[in-house]
């Protein structure tokens, strides 16, 4: 299959990379629902797609069946087998099927409680400061590049307790791994091994010289009395770094663009600040960045459809939190919405482990910006783009204040 060819029925030839897809996916999900909630398309090496906020809720409760040892939306490497075990060690608790994943998943949840994430707004305001100071006296910057970007891997690499120096080769090397190298295996293995030979030298640095943080505390507790090996923490920090880091920085890059765009929206939230966290909601509901994948293990039996063992899944979030059953006007901002049950964290036993600090990230962010930048715009509105795939995110946002 030419996968350069643009969709001829997205019913049947949904393409996740589709350019104009990705500018406004909203008319897409919209078809499929109405047509054919639960569609198949042979691109990307083939999958069914999930569009529907009750299909959604539904197939991610079938587990262990549909399995997350491949969370990806691509097959994760080209001519492997797709059911193989090993998939399941390299993002844990995130690949792994229960049993394993509780273990794995109890180890990680201290360290995103309410509180502890807590911990790490002073380090986050401070960040989002002196990013703004950078750029504020020159009325104008891009809000995805020179702001949104530069958050979440810092405040990452804060928790993880790393080389914050090194954050910009961080940033290219997941860029690389998640977007990037969706459709290009050569980019996407590079620079997961670089990422990989980046933490195994901190981990190995933090054996010798402990600090109190991710890293550390994960060396020094156990599962079942037995010690976490560094090559599961290895994957642990690797989990963080492809679940945490482009994902806040989309949302924060997509809320910033419609807030440019939206100029009732920019000037209401300056007005009633306290409507902040019912607007981030809204922002992560309509900008869901993250679509989630899964493979059949077994035969799996679903609302009249089989999906065959060793078949592809795609969960899309973003589509489920468009479905009028569920939100009014779904494709329209109300920073004030009441009742908004959204999936943009995904649900079930893979909720987001991170979310409260997800949560943080961008309330500091847009916080910290309309206290200093309450009036902005686009400057140049065709130089605006999105990144495609798994995650979908605004990624350049110019912007004049
Ligand atoms: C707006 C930002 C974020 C969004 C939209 C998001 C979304 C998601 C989604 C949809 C899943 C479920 C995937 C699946 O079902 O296969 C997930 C899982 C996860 N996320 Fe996030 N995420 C965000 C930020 C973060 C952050 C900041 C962290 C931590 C630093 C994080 C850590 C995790 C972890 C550890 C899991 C796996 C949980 C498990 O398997 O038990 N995420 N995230």
């Amino acid at each position: 299959m030419d996968e350069r060819k643009p969709a001829s029925d997205w019913t049947t030839d949904f393409d996740i990379l589709d350019p104009d897809y990705n500018l406004d996916p909203g008319p897409v999900w919209r078809e499929m629902r109405e047509r054919c909630p639960i569609a198949h398309t042979e691109r990307w090496g083939g999958a069914w797609v999930a569009t529907s906020y009750d299909d959604v809720q539904a197939l991610v409760r079938k587990t262990p069946e549909l399995s997350n040892r491949q969370p990806t939306v691509f097959p994760m490497e080209d001519s492997k087998d797709i059911l193989a075990d090993h998939y399941a060690d390299l993002f844990p608790p995130l690949t792994k099927d229960p049993p394993e994943h509780s273990p794995l998943r109890r180890l990680l949840l201290p360290f995103f409680s309410m509180k502890a994430v807590e911990a790490h707004r002073p380090f986050t305001e401070q960040l989002c400061h002196g990013l703004i100071d950078g750029f504020i006296d020159k009325g104008a910057c891009d809000a995805a590049e020179d702001y949104a970007r530069q958050i979440s891997p810092r405040v990452i690499g804060h928790l993880l307790g790393v080389d914050l120096g090194r954050t910009d080769e961080l940033v290219g090397w997941v860029r690389g791994l998640v977007e990037l190298g969706a459709a290009n295996f050569e980019l996407r293995s590079e620079s997961y091994r670089a990422i990989r030979g980046f933490l195994g030298e901190e981990i190995a640095k933090q054996r010798t010289d402990p600090g109190d943080n991710y890293i550390s505390r994960l060396q020094a507790s156990d599962i079942d009395g037995e010690p976490v090996s560094d090559i599961v923490i290895l994957n642990m920090c690797m989990l963080l770094l492809v679940a945490g880091v482009d994902t806040t920085w989309s949302s924060i890059g997509s809320s910033l663009l419609h807030f440019a765009t939206h100029p009732d929206d920019r000037r209401r939230l300056v007005a009633e600040p306290e409507l902040l966290s019912s607007a981030v909601e809204e922002m992560l509901r309509l900008h869901a960045p993250a679509s989630a994948g899964r493979v059949a293990m077994a035969d799996v039996e679903h609302d009249g459809f089989t999906f065959k063992r060793g078949e592809r899944m795609i969960l899309s979030f973003p589509a489920a939190n468009r479905d009028p059953a569920v939100f009014e006007c779904p494709d329209e901002a109300d920073i004030g919405r009441q009742k908004n049950r959204h999936v943009a964290f995904g649900v079930g036993i893979h909720r987001c482990a991170g979310s409260n600090l997800a949560r943080l990230e961008m309330e500091v962010a847009l916080a910290a910006w309309f206290a200093r930048i309450p009036e902005f715009e686009l400057s140049d509105p065709d130089a605006v783009t999105w990144s495609a795939g798994q995650v979908r995110g605004a990624r350049t946002v110019p912007v004049r204040f």
